[in-house]
């Protein structure tokens, strides 16, 4: 919910793993000044805090604790920098990147005490002057009364070809056609799932990136702000 008596402005993206919508919210965030929410951080954190205590990713009350209460910090060093995250006193920033965290992640997105336990943590982001929130369910479920909805996509061989070349900047070790298994197993596990499922919201701009470059769906994401209002 908005707080105060101003709606605090949101931009929501959502999408698939892979479409770019990562880097597409911290360019939005930082062109505006708003502030930045990377939901799929907290169910990464949920996972990793769950293997570090011993938890079952199948043990639905306890990962609710876990979501509830794990201790996570997201600091910014510098304005430009991605962010650092935190958990529990342990730099993880390049440990929940990987795809045993992604794999980890989508499993414990699933269930419902997970995501009621990290809803409040996602709401509370939404600070003035402004939020730019990325998720699966961003737009259709924590900020239904989103300014602008995106929906992000783009092809499995794209989205598995821009993960290897991620991957490989990143010095981590990647194999192409994994990639594309694992993104068609999450696709499945994410758009198939009983509760906040990713569908795109029934007022979301859809925008399929396959054959665009960041800067072009940047321009398109900031050309539909200025059509809302959102930029002067
Ligand atoms: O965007 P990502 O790859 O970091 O997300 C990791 C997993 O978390 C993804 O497989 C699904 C889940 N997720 C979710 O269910 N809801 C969100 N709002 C964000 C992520």
């Amino acid at each position: 919910m908005a707080k105060g008596p101003f709606k605090i402005p949101v931009i929501t993206i959502d999408g698939p793993g892979g479409s770019g919508k990562g880097t597409i919210a911290q360019r939005v965030a930082q062109a505006l000044k708003w502030h930045l929410l990377d939901s799929g951080a907290l169910y990464r954190l949920v996972g990793l805090a769950a293997s570090h205590h011993g938890v079952a990713l199948d043990n639905e009350a306890s990962l609710k604790i876990l979501a509830e209460n794990m201790d996570v910090q997201f600091v910014v060093d510098e304005p430009d920098q991605p962010i650092r995250i935190v958990l529990e006193g342990e730099n993880v920033t390049r440990e929940i990147r990987s795809e045993e965290a992604g794999r980890m992640a989508s499993k414990v997105a699933a269930l419902p005490g997970v995501r009621e336990g990290l809803l409040q943590r996602q709401v509370d982001f939404r600070e003035s002057p402004g939020l730019v929130a990325d998720g699966r369910d961003m737009g259709t479920v924590v900020f239904p009364d989103a300014d602008l909805k995106i929906y992000l996509t783009a092809s499995v061989d794209e989205r598995a070809g821009r993960r290897f070349k991620q991957l490989r900047e990143k010095g981590m070790s990647a194999n192409l056609a994994d990639l594309q298994a694992a993104i068609q197993a999450r696709d499945e596990q994410d758009m198939n799932r009983a509760v906040a499922p990713l569908v795109p919201a029934d007022d979301a701009v859809i925008i399929d990136s396959t054959d665009m470059t960041i800067e072009e769906v940047f321009t398109e994401l900031m050309h539909h702000a200025r059509q809302k209002g959102l930029i002067h």
